[in-house]
């Protein structure tokens, strides 16, 4: 099924990861696949808005007219507004458009809270109820195009398999959080000691109770952070506390090579199994804290992966909290790098940028480096709206920006997210797709939950499963496969899109 695209901070592998990796891809094939068909006839909007006649206003049918025109014309411009639905298509669209108009209406009208557009913490369980919730799950969404590896295996794996597998230690830290390392044997740590899990394990009275503590405390979901903790900084350094879980088992240091042939025979072996799942790619990332020299250093490496694998390795990026730390400009000459050999040298780059709120500062103007350096897609790209001329950039040249709404909301860039800063871009069919982020930590499904949210709260709501399939066909247009590739994976797609289809009306019709 999906391209899968995992970013991995460090690519210095360890076990573990493969591990994590191998589920991974179990939780991303659950969920189907993938579109296509690039239906892009004109629309129906009707064209010229009358005119009034001279000496006189518009007589109300004319007013009515003209009103209509004027509304299509901007309905028609929201990205799915051009698909044309078939006739099952159109039976399945008047389901979803109903649910999303009575739960929309019933709160504007009652003027009550909008459960969709509250925090993930509060919106999941109420969420996963609704019928919309249910069809989406089954939908097939094409590719996750920005995913973290560390956090895209389930919860339940976490805790069920990997902390039963041998050499897994546990530590309570201060603020009673509990972290997972593995060791032979683990380094004395008095603010946080370590203890064998099995241990832990069995000297407990209840191993369910044990297990379902240790699952409530690993997760993000525990406690919600636009609450818990103080705003985007807050949450961000409860964040990271998950990706300093990971160490290499022996001390063993493996590099790059070893770590992209691992994730490479992860993915053969996977797809082998379950040939509905299309394949996964990664991309390295570095971190933005790093010296210049360490970045450098990185690209240099990223260039031997790409001539090495160039299938598999797609190219570069930084990660970490934008805000605080290094812009892209100061790693300027180590990305330049590669296209100063020459251009066949060039690393593609696929930056996170604009992942802030502060207009006008260093790290708002990643964007402007982003788009120098020519990269393939931008990560998140939350400012792009405050930038025209480079939102237009991004339009003509059809460089997609990968939203993920759940991630900024618990991240602290939006509360309610009927105000996420890309609802104008989709509403102008930008080339954007959804993705997840870092799923697992707040235990959302990888795009479910994230597709749910841009359905209730980043789109209008005459905007019904036309919205949907363009984000499915979004992903696959927007993805770094080959041409070969994305043809391949597009009559997958279309195929299990089609008995989707068929399968939800079957379900959902008139209850
Ligand atoms: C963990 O998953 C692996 C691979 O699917 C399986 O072989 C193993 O039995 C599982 N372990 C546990 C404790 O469930
Ligand atoms: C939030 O900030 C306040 C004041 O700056 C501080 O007293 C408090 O400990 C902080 N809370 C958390 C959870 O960081
Ligand atoms: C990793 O190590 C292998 C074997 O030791 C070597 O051939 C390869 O060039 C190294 N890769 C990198 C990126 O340093
Ligand atoms: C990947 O698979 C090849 C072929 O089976 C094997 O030789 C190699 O050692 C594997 N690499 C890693 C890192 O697991
Ligand atoms: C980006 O692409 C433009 C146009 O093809 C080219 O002139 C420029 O050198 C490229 N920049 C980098 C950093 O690769
Ligand atoms: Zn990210």
């Amino acid at each position: 099924m999906d391209e899968q695209v995992l970013r991995d901070p460090s690519l210095k592998t360890r076990p573990i990861v493969a591990m994590v990796t191998a589920s991974t891809v179990v939780v991303v094939a659950a969920m189907v696949t993938t579109v296509v068909i690039l239906n892009l006839d004109s629309t129906t909007v009707t064209e010229a808005t009358p005119l009034p006649f001279s000496g006189r206003g518009y007589n109300r049918e004319e007013y009515m007219a003209a009103r209509q025109s004027l509304l299509a014309k901007d309905q028609g411009r929201a990205l799915g507004a051009k698909l044309k639905l078939n006739a099952k298509e159109q039976i399945l669209n008047g389901i979803l458009l109903k649910e999303k108009k009575e739960i929309m209406e019933k709160a504007r009208v009652d003027r009550v809270l909008y459960t969709p557009a509250l925090s993930f913490f509060k919106s999941k369980d109420w969420m996963e109820k609704t019928d919309t919730f249910k069809i989406i799950r089954k939908m097939p969404k094409g590719a996750a195009l920005h995913l973290h590896e560390p956090a895209i295996a389930s919860m339940d794996w976490l805790v069920k398999n990997l902390t039963y597998r041998p050499n897994i230690y546990m530590c309570t830290n201060k603020q009673g959080l509990i972290l997972i390392n593995t060791f032979q044997s683990p380094p004395s740590d008095p603010d946080c000691p370590w203890k064998l899990v099995s241990a832990e394990r069995a000297k407990a009275q209840s191993i369910e109770e044990f297990d379902h503590t240790m699952r409530r405390s690993l997760s993000f979901i525990k406690t919600d952070p636009l609450t818990s903790f103080n705003g985007t900084n807050g949450a961000w350094d409860r964040f990271n506390l998950w990706f300093q879980q990971y160490t290499e088992i022996d001390g063993t240091v493996h590099n790059a090579t070893f770590g992209a042939e691992m994730y490479k025979n992860a993915t053969e072996m996977f797809v082998a199994t379950h040939p509905d799942f299309f394949g996964a790619k990664i991309i390295m990332s570095g971190l933005r804290f790093k010296s210049k020299k360490d970045i450098a250093d990185e690209v240099k490496t990223a260039m031997a992966l790409r001539r090495k694998f160039p299938d598999f390795v797609l190219g570069y990026d930084l990660v970490a909290q934008e805000d605080p730390l290094n812009p892209l400009l100061f790693y300027l000459d180590g990305l330049l790098f590669p296209t100063q050999q020459s251009l066949d040298n060039a690393v593609p780059y696929f930056f996170h940028a604009g992942e802030t709120k502060w207009e006008g500062t260093d790290v708002d103007e990643n964007l402007i480096d982003a788009l120098l350096l020519n990269t393939t897609r931008i990560g998140h790209g939350y400012a792009l709206a405050k930038h025209p001329e480079l939102a237009d950039l991004v339009k003509e040249r059809g460089i997609a920006v990968e939203v993920n709404p759940i991630s900024n909301q618990v991240l602290g860039l939006v509360e309610d997210l009927r105000n996420h800063a890309m609802v104008p871009l989709l509403a102008d069919d930008f080339p954007l797709v959804i993705s997840s982020d870092d799923p697992a930590t707040w235990e959302a499904l990888p795009l479910t939950h994230d597709f749910f949210v841009a359905f209730m709260d980043l789109s209008s709501q005459d905007m019904g499963l036309g919205f949907l399939k363009q984000l499915a066909i979004n992903s696959i247009r927007y993805s770094a496969l080959s041409k070969n590739e994305k043809e391949s994976l597009m009559s997958m797609w279309q195929i299990k899109w089609d008995k989707f289809v068929e399968d939800a009306v079957d379900q959902f019709s008139s209850g």
